[in-house]
């Protein structure tokens, strides 16, 4: 008995089979009920009580043998096969379709370049704000009608949770949080409630600029903006500042840059004035300074905000702002560019 176990097992490891047929009858020949390996374990009664052990255990292992090694083939069958079918290693790589970047993006990362040469790093805030960080700490008084519904969204019934209405807000976060000096710009996204048309949005895009240190004054605020409007649309672009009015800054002003579509010679761009309006921007109240921790007496600054959007339009004509969250992949993929 043990000879002829010894005997299979030396076969079995020996097996091969080159298709399906020929493994299942090799399969039936050793492992079915009538199969080989099945003789020989209903012969194992007559075997003598004291060879039983040794016997028993090799007739096991003649078992697992066999069925590993027809599984073992079984598997070279599969492996090959499925490459064979579904792999064609000579077959050229379909070509990546590369995106666009957004052009609001491509401008925002231009605004950022241009600022970050002269000094600014960045920060960002939260879009889900508080009353106190969009309007209390920016001097907003408490009937402003910037707080009102029609401008501000606000969630869920309650009046301190609100989508920021602009980037200020990051000024009062960071302002609370840093010491001067500080120079920073704010990209991010802000919302209004407002009738969506060719020219407004419920959502825009905002880069706010913060320059806090000792004896900062209006012609720092003044040099900076215009070596902006330089860089963004040419050397031969003008600024000038008109009088306004924001909570926040005192005394305030309106950034127009010379129409540079027109040249400043008038069109329907700029409504024939030669001039369009690109950011609003002034000297940071005291009471903003105080209000976040800065001792006024110390410390001055100026701050601006601007438009993505604006400046986008500008920069490559686009007529209606709803083009920009369309996602229409004809309008995106004009916007070529290195950034
Ligand atoms: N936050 C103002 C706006 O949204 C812009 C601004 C920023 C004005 C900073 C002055 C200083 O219109």
């Amino acid at each position: 008995m043990k000879n002829r176990i010894n005997q299979l097992l030396e076969e079995v490891n020996q097996l091969v089979a080159t298709n399906q047929e020929e493994l299942e009858a090799l399969r039936i020949k050793y492992l079915s009920k009538k199969g080989l390996i099945s003789e020989l374990f209903n012969d194992f009664r007559n075997v003598a009580n004291e060879e039983k052990r040794e016997v028993g255990q090799l007739l096991n292992e003649l078992k697992n043998s066999a069925q590993d090694k027809i599984n073992e083939i079984k598997e070279a069958f599969n492996s090959s096969s499925s490459s064979e079918n579904k792999t064609d290693l000579t077959r050229t790589a379909d070509p990546l379709k590369l995106g666009t970047r957004h052009p609001l993006s491509l401008v925002k990362h231009e605004i950022i370049e241009i600022f970050s040469r002269i000094g600014f790093t960045i920060a960002e805030g939260p879009e889900i704000e508080d009353d106190w960080h969009v309007f209390g700490a920016l001097n907003f008084p408490p009937e402003h009608p910037a707080r009102d519904m029609q401008d501000t969204f606000f969630i869920e019934q309650n009046p301190d949770v609100l989508l920021r209405t602009h980037t200020s807000s990051v000024q009062s976060r960071v302002m609370a949080k840093q010491k001067p000096p500080i120079r920073m710009i704010f990209p991010g996204r802000v919302y209004r409630n407002e009738a969506i048309s060719y020219r407004a949005h419920c959502f825009f895009h905002q880069v706010e600029g913060l320059y806090i240190d000792k004896d900062v004054s209006f012609a720092d605020l003044k040099q900076a903006l215009m070596y902006f409007a330089k860089e963004m649309f040419g050397e031969n672009t003008d600024i000038r500042l008109r009088p306004s009015y924001f909570p926040f800054t005192e005394p305030s002003a309106e950034m127009d840059i010379s129409c540079n579509i027109c040249g400043g010679k008038g069109c329907p761009f700029c409504k024939h004035t030669g001039w369009v309006e690109i950011l609003g921007c002034g000297m940071v109240d005291p009471n903003v300074l105080e209000n976040c921790g800065i001792d006024s007496k110390v410390y001055s600054g100026y701050a601006f905000g601007m438009g993505v959007e604006r400046i986008t339009n500008l920069k490559y004509q686009v007529k209606d702002l709803r083009m920009f969250s369309e996602n229409d992949v004809r309008f995106l993929e004009q916007f070529k560019s290195a950034y």
